[in-house]
């Protein structure tokens, strides 16, 4: 077992060693989930801020969940309700968060490089929600967790990742953590959305969406971003959709036992049909149930938890 990190902010920078940690302690935790009584005094006594300045459902959740399931004192900060408004600075705002004796700041950030801004001058621990188009780091914990749980081992799976991911966090996050736990990764998508510059984090890159699906053995499929996409990267929607939504013409090409995965929002219709998002092959809502037990564990770990042993 090890963790060294003071914060979480990005999967580039953990070992294969530390995405392991998580992972097993997310193991235990999700037992924890499933006893009686689910709550542990983990984080008693200290203060967790939520301080999302960008939409959210799953994460904002989901760690609102395991924040209180640890026995924290919990604070959602609420930008549209903030002195945001009146042009505080993120700085400043997180400094009077830390002036209230805030131990821990997650956050949530269209801007690329925030939680490593706020961890480079705050004491409070940072742990990175998505930021930007750069990382997304709980997400490909989670991920990471639940091809686990289902395949029993990520090293040597094929994992085809289809759609945009220039724009995408979730992507990058992933290929940084599923590369170091020895996954081969393959990305797919309109070629303006997938440059071949993404093949020196490690990956391959086809434009070939029949061979991208052929071969895999977990298929993530990305929504467009258009809330980061500064002009019109394809066609049209429709066209996207033709040429590479997930129906059943396409899924029935991919491996039998291939496995269908999504972060979400997932956008009906349009990179997926409906009845593929919902059938007995898509992990989509077995994601975000994971996401509550590997958060617990990041937070227990970021607060000087050792490991799974602790919990048993
Ligand atoms: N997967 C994800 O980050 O979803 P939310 O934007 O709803 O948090």
């Amino acid at each position: 077992m090890s963790w060294n990190q003071k914060h979480l902010l990005d999967i580039e920078s953990l070992s294969s060693d530390e995405i392991l940690t998580v992972l097993d302690t997310a193991r235990a935790f999700k037992a924890v989930g499933e006893r009686a009584i689910k709550k542990v005094p983990a984080l008693r006594g200290k203060t967790v801020v939520n301080l999302f300045v960008e939409p959210s459902t799953r994460t904002r959740i989901s760690f609102e969940l395991a924040e209180q399931r640890l026995s924290a004192d919990i604070i959602n900060f609420s930008a549209d309700a903030s002195s945001f408004k009146k042009g505080e600075t993120l700085k400043d705002t997180a400094l009077n968060l830390e002036a209230l004796n805030a131990d821990f700041i997650v956050i949530r950030h269209s801007a690329s490089g925030a939680p490593h801004f706020l961890s480079r001058v705050l004491d409070a621990r940072v742990i990175n929600a998505g930021d930007g188009a750069h990382e997304h780091p709980t997400q490909a914990l989670l991920d990471a967790f639940t091809i686990r749980e289902r395949k029993g081992n990520i090293e040597g799976l094929n994992v085809t990742i289809l759609g945009d991911i220039l724009y995408s966090r979730v992507a990058r996050s992933n290929i940084w953590a599923l590369t170091k736990l020895g996954a081969r990764v393959t990305l797919c998508g309109p070629s303006t959305l997938v440059p071949k510059t993404f093949e020196q984090m490690g990956c391959g890159v086809t434009y070939n969406v029949d061979e991208a699906l052929q071969t895999a053995d977990i298929l993530l499929l990305l929504r467009i971003q258009h809330e980061r996409q500064r002009k019109t990267m394809f066609p049209g929607i429709s066209e996207y959709t033709q040429l590479y939504g997930l129906n059943k013409a396409r899924l029935a090409k991919t491996k039998s036992e291939a496995l269908i995965m999504h972060p979400g929002p997932i956008n009906r219709g349009v990179e997926i049909d409906s009845e593929i998002a919902d059938c007995e092959r898509s992990l989509i809502l077995e994601q975000v149930t994971n996401g509550l037990a590997v958060r617990m564990a990041v937070l227990f770990l970021l607060n000087g938890g050792k490991g799974p042993q602790e919990l048993a």
